[in-house]
Parts: C-alpha cells; sequence; structure tokens
C-alpha cells in the first residue's frame, strides 16, 4: 500500500473514501460535522437512525454522496473521547481498513490523524496509521495453489492539521514504509513451514541482504567453521539433525569506525524438543522457534532503507533441534566457546545453548550494546502472555532504551528481574551448570543462563515467546519485535 500526507478539508477533498470518526456517544468529530453539513446531514441522519452510536471500532459506510467529492463516507466510532489514545486510534484505524476491504474504494483519506491521540504527535500518528494498515491487509498465501485476492485498496492518505504537521506525517509515513519492510520480511519467514525455512533458506536471505543494500555485507559460517571456534553448545543442538547448521552474520556500516550493536537472534527452524520431546498438540507452531532470527532480518531490511548512520551487526545461530540417532542426550556435557561447560538435563532448552555461543561470538565486534531476541521460554508465554515481550537485562539505562522505543513503536516490552537468585536452580553436580533450572521462574532462569556468558558486556534480553505469533484462528507471525528494534536503532542514531 502507498501512503500520502494531505493539507486538504474533507468536503473538497477528492477520494473514493473519506474515513471520520464519531465520538461515543453519537459526538461528531469536527471533520465528520463538516462533511457532514456539506452533505446534506447524511452523517446525524444516520445517527438519528441508530445506524452508529460511536463505540469504539464500530463503522458505517455511506455511499452515493452528494455535495462532497468523495465517493463514499466511512464513519468510525471512536468510544470515548477522554479515552482516545494509541489503543484506540490502532483499533479504529484498523476497523476502518477492514470496512474498506468490503467496498470498492481503490483510495482513502484518514481524518482520524487530525484528532488528539494522547502522546502522539503528528509523526507519530501518520506511522501508528501506516504501520497498522499495512499490517491489516498482510495475508501469506504464498504456499496457496490459489492465490487470495489482492486488496483492492492501494492508496491510504492521512490528513493533517496544518504545515508543519504535514512534513512530519510525511516524514513518519516514510519510516513507516521501511519498518513495515521488515516486518514484513520478519512475518514471511516465520510463516514459511519448516520444510521450506531451513537454516539455509535463512542464510540465503542474508545474502540477498547483502546483495541488495551497499552497506551490508554477509558472511555465512558452516559447521567445520563452528566446530573450528568450539561452539560446543550450539554443536550439541544441531548433532540430531540432517539440515546442516548455518552462522549467519550481517554487518551493515552506516557509522564509520564506531562500535557496533550487535542483535542476536534465535533461528531454530525447528523445534521438536531433540530427545526430550515435546507433546504433540500444537507442535507446528515451533515452525515460529525462529521468530527472533527473523527480527532480526526484518530490522536490517528496515535499517537498511532507513540508512542509519550507525553500525550494527545481526548474528544468527540457525538449526533445527532433532531427534536421532546422533543427537545430544539428556546429561550430556558440553563446552561452550567460553570454556564453560553445560549439563544438558533437558534437550528441549535449546535456545539458550545456540544462544550463549553465538554472544561469545559477538564479542568479537567488541559491541557498544548486544540484544539478543529469542522465543526462549513458555515461561514467559505464561507469565506476561501475548501483549509485551519480556525484556531482561543487567543495565538500567539499556532497560529504559528498550522499554522507550516499545513504547514509541507500539511494540511493548516489560521488564522481569534478573537477579542472582534465579540462577541457582541451574547449579550441576557434573558441569559449570545446567541447562534448565526448575519451573518456577522460568523465563528469568534462562535469562539467567545466558547472563553467564555476558560478562562486560551492555547486554540485553528479549524474549518473544508470547509476542512473535499469534496461536488460533488467526495462526501467524506478527513479525514483532521489529518495531522495537528499529525504534531503539533509529533513537542510538538520533542520539548520537
Ligand atoms: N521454543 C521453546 C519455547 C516456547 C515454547 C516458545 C512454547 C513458545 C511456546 C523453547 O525451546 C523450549 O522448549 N523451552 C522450554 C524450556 C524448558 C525445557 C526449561 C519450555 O519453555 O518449556
Ligand atoms: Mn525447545
Ligand atoms: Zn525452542
Amino acid at each position: 500500500m502507498e501512503f500520502f500526507a494531505t493539507s486538504a478539508a474533507p468536503a473538497r477533498q477528492r477520494t473514493d473514501c473519506a474515513i471520520v470518526g464519531i465520538y461515543a456517544p453519537k459526538r461528531l468529530t469536527a471533520d465528520a460535522g463538516l462533511l457532514d453539513k456539506a452533505a446534506g446531514k447524511a452523517v446525524s441522519a444516520a445517527i438519528a437512525a441508530g445506524d452508529i452510536d460511536g463505540k469504539l471500532g464500530s463503522t458505517l459506510l455511506i455511499g452515493r454522496t452528494t455535495g462532497v467529492a468523495c465517493k463514499r463516507i466511512l464513519v468510525v466510532g471512536l468510544g470515548k473521547k477522554r479515552e482516545f489514545g494509541e489503543r484506540a486510534y490502532r483499533k479504529a484505524v484498523s476497523a476502518a481498513i477492514g470496512a474498506i476491504s468490503h467496498t470498492g474504494a481503490a483510495n482513502a483519506i484518514s481524518y482520524l490523524s487530525r484528532e488528539t491521540v494522547r502522546d502522539r504527535d503528528a509523526y507519530g500518528v501518520a506511522r501508528l496509521a501506516a504501520t497498522q494498515a499495512q499490517n491489516d491487509i498482510y495475508r501469506f498465501d504464498e504456499l496457496k495453489s490459489k492465490k487470495g485476492k489482492k486488496p483492492r485498496l492501494k492508496r491510504l492518505g492521512v490528513a493533517s492539521t496544518g504545515r508543519g504537521d504535514v512534513a512530519a506525517m510525511e516524514r513518519g509515513l516514510k519510516d513507516a514504509v521501511a519498518i513495515n519492510a521488515g516486518i514484513e520480511l520478519a512475518r514471511d519467514l516465520g510463516n514459511r513451514p519448516a520444510n521450506v525455512c531451513t537454516p539455509g533458506h535463512l542464510a540465503e536471505q542474508a545474502r540477498k541482504l547483502g546483495q541488495r543494500f551497499k552497506r551490508i555485507n554477509s558472511k555465512i559460517l558452516d559447521r567445520a567453521s563452528i566446530k573450528r571456534m568450539g561452539m560446543g553448545a550450539f554443536l550439541s543442538v544441531t548433532a540430531g539433525a540432517s539440515a546442516p547448521p548455518q552462522l549467519i552474520v550481517m554487518e551493515y556500516n552506516g557509522g564509520g569506525d564506531e562500535d557496533p550493536v550487535a542483535l542476536v537472534g534465535k533461528g531454530i527452524t525447528f523445534d521438536t524438543g531433540g530427545i526430550s520431546i515435546k507433546p504433540a498438540a500444537s507442535m507446528d507452531e515451533m515452525k515460529f522457534d525462529m521468530c527472533g532470527a527473523a527480527s532480526v532480518f526484518g530490522t536490517m531490511l528496515a535499517l537498511a532503507r532507513l540508512r542509519l548512520p550507525l553500525n550494527v551487526v545481526g548474528i544468527v545461530p540457525a538449526c533445527e533441534n532433532m531427534p536421532s540417532g546422533t543427537a545430544t542426550r539428556p546429561g550430556d556435557i558440553v563446552e561452550t566457546m567460553s570454556g564453560q561447560t553445560v549439563e544438558i538435563l533437558n534437550t528441549d532448552a535449546e535456545g539458550r545453548l545456540i544462544l550463549c555461543d553465538a554472544l561469545t561470538y559477538s564479542r568479537k565486534f567488541n559491541p557498544e550494546t548486544v540484544v539478543d531476541i529469542a522465543t526462549l521460554t513458555g515461561a514467559c508465554v505464561i507469565a506476561l502472555g501475548p501483549h509485551h515481550t519480556g525484556l531482561m537485562t543487567p543495565h538500567d539505562k539499556l532497560a529504559e532504551e528498550l522499554l522507550d522505543a516499545g513504547k514509541r513503536a507500539a511494540d511493548v516490552a516489560w521488564q522481569l528481574p534478573l537477579t542472582e537468585d534465579y540462577a541457582k536452580p541451574l547449579e550441576s553436580n557434573f558441569a559449570d551448570f545446567a541447562n534448565v533450572g526448575g519451573k518456577p521462574g522460568g523465563a528469568i532462569t534462562a535469562g539467567c543462563f545466558l547472563h553467564k556468558f555476558t560478562d562486560g558486556l551492555n547486554w540485553a534480553h528479549l524474549d518473544i515467546a508470547g509476542s512473535a505469533w499469534v496461536s488460533g484462528k488467526a495462526k501467524g507471525a506478527t513479525g514483532r519485535p521489529v518495531g522495537l528494534l528499529t525504534q531503539f536503532l533509529i533513537d542510538r542514531a538520533r542520539a548520537s
């Protein structure tokens, strides 16, 4: 979809569909009022008839209008005016896009962006609309023999209140388009099944990014190199699989000789659990176990499109976690690249095993900051549900930056404590420590495991097990946290 900003008033503006709001109960916004007047009270008549009252997310389409330049008026309920914030605004935009998709409109202009959205400026309001709209029209049908219809809506305008705002909105739309591309890539990669999205397929994405963008150099390390570097933990996870593992490295250079930000993404293309095999129910969803990796690819793409002036290195350890005669057994002890030994008590706690070696590897780049992103624990889903990504870090300033970026990008995270107490269950009689503790505080124990490999690094861990995909009828990858990560980098670029 294409986006544009416009400052034209609604009654005179030609468009297939003018989107205006109504607050609960039955309170027209100024723009709805202007259209109502020009269109011979078409909107207020519908309200009087009881067709719409302003309930958040409700819609009413008024077609064949006279007296106005638009072909249709879509009235959208915005809920109570004093509760109109980011959540309500997104819901209203979403409802509008949904309603328009049932019409023949190829373009539309939203006047909802002229309302005051709590804590959002013109830039933010435009960007939110574009990201929400693009997310809503996303479909994954590349593997269906009959493709779905392409969405008819091709161009969406966001109306501004004045001249300065048009420029700010244009910036918001431009950033949104880059971020949307990153989100879309992450969703596509996540949605592809494990027989398509293999470790080799992920490596191919890195090569493509390297070819497409001058500023990105990618490098793929194979099993022999992984072995040579002493990544015993990574190797133990791939031991049962026939698909070869890949250590994928993408360097984006936009910041001269500054130390880079390292993004480390879990790339398990399928997680059976290994010998500690998972139950059959919903096991298909473990194709999403590479969504951390997908968010790194998506963020690299967004960053390259935005041409941000900083250095970023994306690191993705990619492999399958499979049971077989060559698979790692519970009780096996491996030596990590850091030299520390790990007793693998549960082969299903594999994410931390590939990540610990990738985190050690990241030191090679002398990173200023390291953020790892992983669908790491079911416990995080229990703790936070699908809404917030789990954030763990011993560094308060970094926590604040990431939490703030999440809020700004409407891709939120919530911090969990990461104190020494939670590392206690990892004690082992046979190795330096084990790869699992008990169930209580499982998301944090996993964080503590990673912390053992990040001494001296400005490091944070994002557990996206709950936020990276949705289950049920709308099953599919969300593209999170590409929004949060890209925002974090935008803010970094601005601060330096
Ligand atoms: N990929 C899973 C985590 C996961 C499970 C994410 C369900 C989303 C939904 C991870 O590799 C895993 O299996 N973790 C185990 C750890 C346990 C053995 C300590 C878990 O969470 O059950
Ligand atoms: Mn697992
Ligand atoms: Zn996993």
